[in-house]
Formats: structure tokens, C-alpha cells, sequence
């Protein structure tokens, strides 16, 4: 399904998440002190589902990821700060792009910690999936974010391409 021309499109805003904290407690480190890795990355796979499923209001599914790059480790005392939006969709998949900033309470100093880039399929009543509405971007940054998604979708077909070709050679 690689077509999402018969949907009306939808906007980013009406999908995306701006500002979902979490309040770090002691209880979310790993032994280094700083914020457990696995806990972020269960926190941004919800959110990216909750986008998903507002931008093609159906059930979706978490596909892979692209990327998750862990910029800067957090602590105590900081507050996670989360942002989701639909960076652009396909035929049913969709790429959820994803941000998080730590900023302490007292300081108020902020620091980009997380990026990360989920790609969810829209299912049907079957479970099979189906078309979801294009992105329509909007703001400068959305339109980046739009071109972007599109290179990282090709770069994970072509990693894809060359893997099959490098087994069939091996
Ligand atoms: C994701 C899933 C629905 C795809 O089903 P499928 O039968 O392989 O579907 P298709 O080959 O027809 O591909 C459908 C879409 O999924 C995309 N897709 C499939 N595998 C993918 C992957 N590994 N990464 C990214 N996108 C993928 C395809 O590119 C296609 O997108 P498009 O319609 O926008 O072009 C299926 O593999 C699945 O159910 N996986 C398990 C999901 C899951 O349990 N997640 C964790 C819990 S939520």
C-alpha cells in the first residue's frame, strides 16, 4: 500500500503532543544514576501511538523504529518533558517523530535529551492495514520533517535491499 491520495488530509497539530511531563523519581534510575533508557523509550512508544491513532483514527501497531539516539542522560530531580507529532504517512504507515527535554524544576535549565523516529501501520476491523490521511505540514519545521521521514524510510529500504542481496551472496 504505498498510495494515501483518496483520504483528506490532516494537519500535524491535530495529532501532535507538546508538553506531556514526567516527574523523575529514584525509583527510574539505572545504576549510573541517570534515568533507566527502556523507560523513555516506553513512554515515547505510547505517546507515538496516541498520535498515530489520532492522525489515522484506527488502531495501530508499533512497526520499527529508526532511530533512537540518546543525546544526554537525565537525573533526579528533572522533569522529562515529551514532544510526539506525524512527520508524514504513506499507504498505512506513518512516522512519529519524537522529542525529549530534561529540565530541572529549580533552574528551570532545559536540555534535549532524546530524539527518536517510530513508524506505526493503521489496521483495519481484520487487522490488516489500511490507508491513513496524508500529513499536510505547515510550518517550516513540519515541511523539514516531512522531506526527512522520507529519506529515512528510503535509507531503511535500501539497508534492506542490500542485507537480502548480502545473504543471497553469502
Ligand atoms: C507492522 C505490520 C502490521 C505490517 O504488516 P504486513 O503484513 O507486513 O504489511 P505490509 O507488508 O502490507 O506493509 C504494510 C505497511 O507496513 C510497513 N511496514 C511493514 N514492516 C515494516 C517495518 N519493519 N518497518 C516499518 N514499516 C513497515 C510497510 O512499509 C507498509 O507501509 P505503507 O503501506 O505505508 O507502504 C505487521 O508486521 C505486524 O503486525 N507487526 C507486529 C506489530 C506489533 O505487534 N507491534 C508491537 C506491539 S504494538
Amino acid at each position: 500500500m504505498s498510495e494515501n491520495s483518496k483520504l483528506k488530509g490532516k494537519k500535524v497539530a491535530e495529532s501532535a503532543i507538546h508538553d506531556h511531563t514526567y516527574r523523575i523519581f529514584a525509583n527510574d534510575l539505572n545504576s549510573n544514576d541517570t534515568v533507566f533508557g527502556g523507560l523513555i523509550m516506553t513512554i515515547l512508544d505510547r505517546l507515538a501511538a496516541v498520535i498515530a491513532e489520532r492522525h489515522s483514527e484506527k488502531p495501530c501497531v508499533t512497526a520499527s523504529v529508526d532511530g533512537f539516539h540518546f543525546l544526554a542522560p537525565a537525573g533526579k530531580g528533572e522533569n522529562l518533558i515529551c514532544k510526539g507529532a506525524v512527520n508524514k504517512a504513506w499507504g498505512s504507515s506513518m512516522e512519529i517523530g519524537l522529542k525529549v527535554i530534561a529540565e530541572n524544576s529549580i533552574t528551570q535549565e532545559k536540555k534535549h535529551i532524546v530524539s527518536a523516529y517510530f513508524t506505526f501501520v493503521a489496521l483495519d476491523a481484520k487487522r490488516k492495514p489500511c490507508q491513513v490521511p496524508p500529513v499536510l505540514p505547515t510550518t517550516p519545521d513540519e515541511k523539514r520533517r516531512f522531506k526527512e521521514a522520507e529519506i529515512r524510510r528510503n535509507h531503511r529500504f535500501e539497508g534492506l535491499k542490500q542485507i537480502k542481496q548480502s545473504r543471497k551472496e553469502s
